[in-house]
């Protein structure tokens, strides 16, 4: 539809409309679209404003101030809306203006690792690390853990192949086997440990999960003896627990250390907590011995002495945090794990 000089009406339609679009524009792009439109440098109000000239005196005296009227209205309007638009701006980026959120907080699965982290590296450790789908050679064969072995019955390995020749990593002692490989030609001490992820078709209850985590570690030095192991973990305990532990030694067996013990740690429940106590029962958290001749002569060290020890991660945490639920570590439930790690 033209407009004409002649025609007050459609000016007035065209500035209502103007004025619709300008407050309700959602975007910046917009308002300077509509500001191109009409009073940008040659928008249609700028044009008719500028073929003013060729009007008639009495014309000019009608529609000069009615053009120009419209002009200011919508130029003022659209100045307001631009500033609108940049105090949104602000507050999206001035963090001083954020409303309070609640942000995330770090796991303490993920805490109680990286405060193990630094015990090992403290006292001079290396860490190693294993693939979580595992050969079952590094997994059960180079550990003395022959095919009939009870540990290898399908109800506690997740098998990855029906060969059997992988599986899903059901100790991190794997481990030790991998790192006795890398130095089997070298001659060393080591002095290494490892944090990671086994699975095993176990039953599901309080204590056990299919999946766990587990810490182990070993010192390979000439003449390490069970006193020096007992005497480490009773440091590493404390390093962790921030406290003494009082921590009981028992003969047991695993095929791939001679003499084996198994570590109990002396825990009770008090108001529904599971708390480190001198008066609680013995708790299992891991395993330990003398890596046995066999398995050193495997790997090319046939007169050396070493240590090792695997340990129930989430054990020690929940003996720590006073959790009696392993699922309680691992359900997502936030204000669960908040509760937990007020607490301590
Ligand atoms: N791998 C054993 C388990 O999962 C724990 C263990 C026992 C690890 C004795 C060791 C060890 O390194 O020496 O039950």
């Amino acid at each position: 539809m033209k407009l004409t000089y002649n025609d007050p009406e459609k000016y007035e339609l065209i500035q209502n409309q103007a004025i619709e679009i300008i407050q309700e524009t959602k975007s910046i792009q917009s308002l300077h679209k509509v500001k191109a439109e009409l009073i940008g440098e040659s928008g249609f109000i700028t044009n008719e404003l500028k073929g003013l000239g060729k009007l008639s005196l009495e014309e000019k005296k009608f529609f000069g101030p009615l053009l120009n009227g419209i002009k200011n209205k919508i130029s003022t309007l659209i100045k307001e809306k631009e500033e609108e638009f940049s105090q949104k701006n602000c507050e999206k980026t001035d963090f001083g203006l954020l409303p309070e959120t609640d942000i995330g907080l770090k796991h303490i699965v993920s805490e109680s690792i990286e405060l193990l982290h630094t015990i090992f590296n403290n006292i001079g450790f290396e860490f190693f690390e294993g693939p979580d789908i595992e050969k079952t050679y590094y997994n059960f064969d180079a550990l003395n853990m022959p095919e009939d072995h009870p540990a290898r019955d399908n109800n506690d390995t997740f098998y990855m192949s029906n060969d059997k020749s992988e599986l899903l990593r059901t100790q991190v002692t794997a481990v030790q086997i991998r790192l006795l490989e890398s130095i089997s030609r070298i001659n060393k001490d080591i002095r290494a440990y490892s944090i990671g992820n086994v699975f095993r078709n176990d039953s599901h209850d309080a204590t056990h999960s299919c999946q766990f985590q587990q810490i182990e570690g070993i010192i390979l030095e000439k003449g390490v003896t069970m006193q020096h192991l007992k005497g480490f973990l009773e440091y590493l305990l404390e390093s962790f627990f921030e406290r003494k532990v009082k921590v009981e030694f028992r003969p047991s067996f695993f095929p791939f250390t001679e003499p084996s013990c198994e570590v109990f740690a002396y825990a009770k429940v008090e108001n529904g907590k599971l708390i480190l106590s001198e008066d609680g029962e013995p708790l299992e958290i891991g395993g330990c011995g003398i890596i046995h001749p066999t398995i050193l002569e495997r790997f090319n060290k046939p007169n050396a002495q070493a240590f090792a020890f695997g340990m129930g991660l989430e054990r020690w945490i929940m003996l720590k945090y006073g959790i009696k639920n392993i699922h309680s570590l691992y359900n997502n439930q936030i204000n669960e794990l908040k509760n937990i790690k007020n607490s301590l």
